[in-house]
């Protein structure tokens, strides 16, 4: 039985090359509608979420760059200012991502927390994908970086900042890539201690 979902998820590619216009206004809420879909044990909805877009694209970069070369970190050469600072103009719309730590609660493990919110992200992926847009998580951007996290609202007593997803118009058609084949993963279980190749 063929299936477009199933031939959505078995297509989608990352892409760092997007471009304006960003997603159309119905699409986007339904990209973040995705979000709020994922599996959560114990119904933590620990996914945090904040839109940068249009002008504030050029406030997030200033704040970004300053913060990181404050940081001391030596590779934000010149030229690789000059190429990020490019990126975040081609790209329409920025999601920074975080994880709502919740640290009053002891009764989730905090790597399923984590894991929640990364299953939202993937919602976002195959979402925009479905709707045809390109997307890329990156945890490039000054992720790592105090300033840039607490700038964004996500501090890091709250919060875990995992990053950005940028979303926007493919610059190029998407070409199917082979994948690793998935039997090098899977294995059949068969009893205690004892495992066999997946036929
Ligand atoms: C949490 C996370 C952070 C990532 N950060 C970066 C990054 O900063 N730079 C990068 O080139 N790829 C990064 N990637 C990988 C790309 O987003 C993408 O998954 C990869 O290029 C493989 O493409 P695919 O999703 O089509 O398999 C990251 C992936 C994940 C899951």
């Amino acid at each position: 039985m063929t299936s477009p979902t199933i031939e959505t998820l078995l297509t989608r590619r990352s892409t760092k090359a997007v471009c304006a216009p960003g997603p159309k206004p119905k699409d986007l809420k339904r990209i973040m509608q995705a979000a709020v879909c994922a599996p959560d044990h114990g119904g933590l909805q620990p996914w945090r979420y904040a839109v940068i877009r249009g002008d504030a694209r050029t406030r997030f970069a200033d704040m970004m760059m300053e913060a990181v070369k404050r940081s001391g970190d030596k590779r934000m050469t010149p030229d690789k200012e000059k190429s990020v600072r490019a990126w975040i103009d081609d790209v329409p719309v920025l999601i920074a991502i975080a994880q709502h730590m919740d640290h009053d609660n002891t009764k989730i493990p905090e790597s399923e927390r984590l894991l929640a919110v990364g299953a939202s992200v993937m919602n976002m992926l195959n979402a925009a994908h479905a709707l045809g847009y390109g997307a890329f998580w990156s945890t490039g951007l000054g992720t790592y970086v105090e300033d840039v996290q607490d700038a964004l609202g996500f501090d890091a007593l709250d919060y875990k900042f995992l990053g950005f997803l940028a979303v926007g118009t493919l610059v190029h058609e998407l070409k199917p890539i082979e994948r690793t084949p998935y039997k090098k993963f899977f294995k059949e279980w068969t009893g205690p201690h004892e495992t066999a190749p997946l036929e």
